[in-house]
């Protein structure tokens, strides 16, 4: 079938309307400037969905006054191409206006110990805003499967919680992190990255291995893990980086199949997060 570009929450819901009862559809949403970790996510909805949405949508309420919202990249014609080639049914692109209808709207209060710690606790806010802007994606496609990545580990483990905590009947389903051929986790933002803050920015996942190989070496003391990968990080100006719980509580020791590495650091001006599952 033909890819369509849907661009209002009419024609959405007339779209929706005149599928079959009961096809599973599958639904990863994106802020776009496509990549190969979201065709990963696409691809997994494919496999397992009679229908595939891809939202294309840079959400306002989740950037910050001094962050790169307006610089974020595009190329809406780029993204629906690739969502062409791949076999995507529907490609979801609203204006902002089409989404928010007023400056000042309901907004859900994410748990405090997760959301204002690590990624929130520098990004004051952000979190309110994925999980507004994802709850009314939801409530426009209720999918029956939405996909993920595990690159963005505390948004992931806040769409479980906003799940389970509203009974919203959607699966969650988490995808590995993609990464390019020297290791760096892709994201949109890596276009940034000059010769020289690409060579450091490949020091994160170096870190993160680190920190798997000397647990499989035995050591379980996150104070000793964190010291130790940090000495990799030469160059990068970290902003966070931890082991803690699926809450986001920091641990003192690792806890197997319990536990996540969270790094977030900035090459030059550049902000990127990683992570591991350990
Ligand atoms: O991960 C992202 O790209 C965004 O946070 C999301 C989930 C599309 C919400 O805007």
């Amino acid at each position: 079938m033909k890819t369509q570009l849907i661009t209002t929450i009419n024609d959405l819901i007339a779209y929706k309307n005149k599928l079959t009862k009961n096809s599973s559809i599958g639904f990863v949403p994106t802020m776009g400037y496509l990549h190969k970790g979201h065709l990963s996510l696409i691809e997994a909805s494919k496999q397992n969905n009679a229908c595939t949405f891809v939202s294309i949508f840079v959400n306002p309420t989740q950037f910050g006054p001094n962050e790169d919202f307006e610089q974020y990249p595009r190329d809406l014609q780029k993204d629906f191409k690739l969502c062409e080639e791949n076999g995507v049914d529907i490609v979801f692109a609203p204006q902002a206006s089409e989404i928010y209808h007023n400056t000042d709207e309901i907004a859900i209060l994410p748990p405090k110990n997760m959301a204002y710690v690590y990624e929130g606790f520098i990004r004051e806010g952000h979190f309110e805003g994925v999980l507004q802007i994802v709850l009314k994606l939801f409530n426009l496609i209720y999918p029956t499967n939405a996909y993920f990545g595990q690159k963005d580990a505390q948004q992931l483990l806040l769409i479980q919680r906003l799940v389970l905590d509203l009974f919203l009947p959607i699966n969650i389903i988490p995808c590995p992190t993609q990464r390019d051929i020297d290791g760096l986790a892709l994201s949109s933002r890596n276009i940034y990255l000059n010769k020289e803050e690409r060579q450091n920015a490949i020091k994160i996942p170096l870190a993160l291995k680190h920190i798997s190989d000397s647990i499989k070496k035995g050591e379980n003391k996150t104070s000793i893990l964190i010291k130790s990968a940090k000495t990799i990080l030469e160059g990068l100006d970290i902003e966070y980086f931890d082991i803690c719980d699926y809450n986001l509580t920091p641990l003192s020791k690792v806890q197997k199949n319990k536990s996540l590495a969270l790094l977030a650091a900035k090459a030059g001006k550049t902000r990127l997060i990683d992570n591991l599952w350990i």
